[in-house]
């Protein structure tokens, strides 16, 4: 039986509250009702019953979120909710063009970084429009376009799943009108430097956008990897898109925003179906100031990251270098056999992203989820080990 992401969404959300309880199958009173969709999802899952709730791995979310500050703000926000959020609005892009050293009409927020990818799928796929993006990608942006009519180019990935910016650069036609780039990318976690990015933008014609999706940056630790909004002000149409989906936590709150010339952020703002709501803006601020949060997140995830990946060489599982908050590896075979393995185990990991058929996509969750997975993972390592 299928789960809807609606019902995984519910159980992530039982996790975040209490991944203690979660792991150990102790059951919490806290919020009946989604504790009810849990333990149906978990049910679904394993066939263990009533209480048995999944540990989620497989949405790249941020379990530690939101951070304190935001949490409080997001509490004392309730009495506010009945007003229009227009100040606050202007209150964020304020603060994010002070952050990133640009004025404000260099800002667009929007309803999560997927609803301002929408839009750019819309503006550049509609009319034929052609658009580059890897393959495999984050495909918010191209299946959205794809809506619009947008013809879609997908390069590969080079051998170490990372962006071929030389072969994305070549399939460049009088067509294009946008080029993603997700870096560091979803699925494969591989980053590439923010140096080829600046040549490659310096390469490509006037007219063509290219698109920057930084959603995973802040757990990125290879010192070439960096931010490249500053090409923002060098005249060519780029956009840099952020998300306070990850390193924030605040997936399920939605904000993001994008830092474009301002006449491309003008145009972006009119492509967008909605307009953000006074939790998200107050979280947001909240969370920027609270740095004490950001700065432990990102040393959590990047330990339990590098916890993962040296129990996968300690067991021989190839993977792509991880720059994110999840890690793509080889099961060394079809990846239902290891989905499989770990629902048994009461863990949900990420869906096959083609061609790589046998390779898995895990998040870091909290410590005690990155143990139950290394935990599972060791075990799935020796049936294959004893099956060799
Ligand atoms: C690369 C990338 N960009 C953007 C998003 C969208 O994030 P949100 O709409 O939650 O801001 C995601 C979500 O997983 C993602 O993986």
């Amino acid at each position: 039986m299928d789960l809807s992401r609606r019902e995984l969404l519910t159980a992530s959300a039982v996790l975040l509250a209490s991944p203690k309880a979660a792991l150990s199958g102790v059951g919490q009173a806290a919020g009946a009702k989604a504790a009810g969709a849990g333990a149906q999802a978990g049910a679904a899952v394993t066939g263990a019953g009533a209480g048995a709730k999944p540990i989620v791995l497989c949405w790249n979310e941020n379990p530690y979120g939101p951070s304190p500050a935001a949490r409080a703000v997001i509490s004392g926000t309730i009495p506010g909710a009945c007003r229009y959020p227009d100040e606050e609005i202007n209150q964020l892009v304020e603060l994010l063009a002070h952050t990133e050293g640009v004025s404000a009409d260099h800002i667009v927020v929007g309803s999560g970084s997927g609803e301002l990818l929408c839009a750019l799928g819309l503006l550049h796929g509609r009319n034929g429009g052609e658009i580059i993006a890897a393959g495999p990608t984050y495909e918010e942006l191209t299946n959205y376009a794809k809506h619009a009519g947008a013809q879609l180019k997908f390069v590969p990935v080079d051998k170490q799943l990372n962006h071929d910016l030389t072969a994305m650069r070549a399939a460049v036609s009088d067509r294009t009108r946008a080029i993603y780039v997700c870096n560091p990318n979803n699925p494969t976690g591989t980053a590439i430097s923010a140096a080829s990015i600046r040549s490659f933008v310096a390469s490509v014609p006037e007219s063509v956008t290219t698109i920057v999706d930084e959603a995973y940056l802040d757990f990125a630790d290879s010192s070439d990897v960096r931010t490249v909004s500053d090409l923002v002000s060098g005249g060519k149409r780029v956009v840099v898109l952020r998300t306070f989906s990850k390193i924030h936590g605040m997936a399920g709150v939605r904000c993001g925003y994008g830092i474009a010339r301002p006449d491309v952020a003008a145009e972006i703002a009119a492509a967008r179906m909605s307009s953000p709501n006074i939790f998200a803006m107050r979280a947001a601020r909240a969370s920027l100031g609270d740095k004490a949060f950001l700065a432990d997140t990102r040393r959590r995830i990047i330990a339990s990251r590098t916890r993962i990946t040296d129990e996968l060489t300690r067991l021989g599982f190839a993977y792509a270098k991880p720059q994110t908050n999840f890690v793509f590896f080889d099961t060394g075979a079809p990846l239902e056999r290891f989905d499989r393995f770990m629902k048994a185990r009461n863990m949900l990991v990420g869906r096959l992203f083609a061609p790589y058929s046998n390779w898995c996509r895990i998040t870091i969750g909290t410590e005690p989820e990155v143990e139950a997975f290394i935990q599972g993972l060791r075990a799935y390592g020796g049936k294959r080990a004893a099956a060799a």
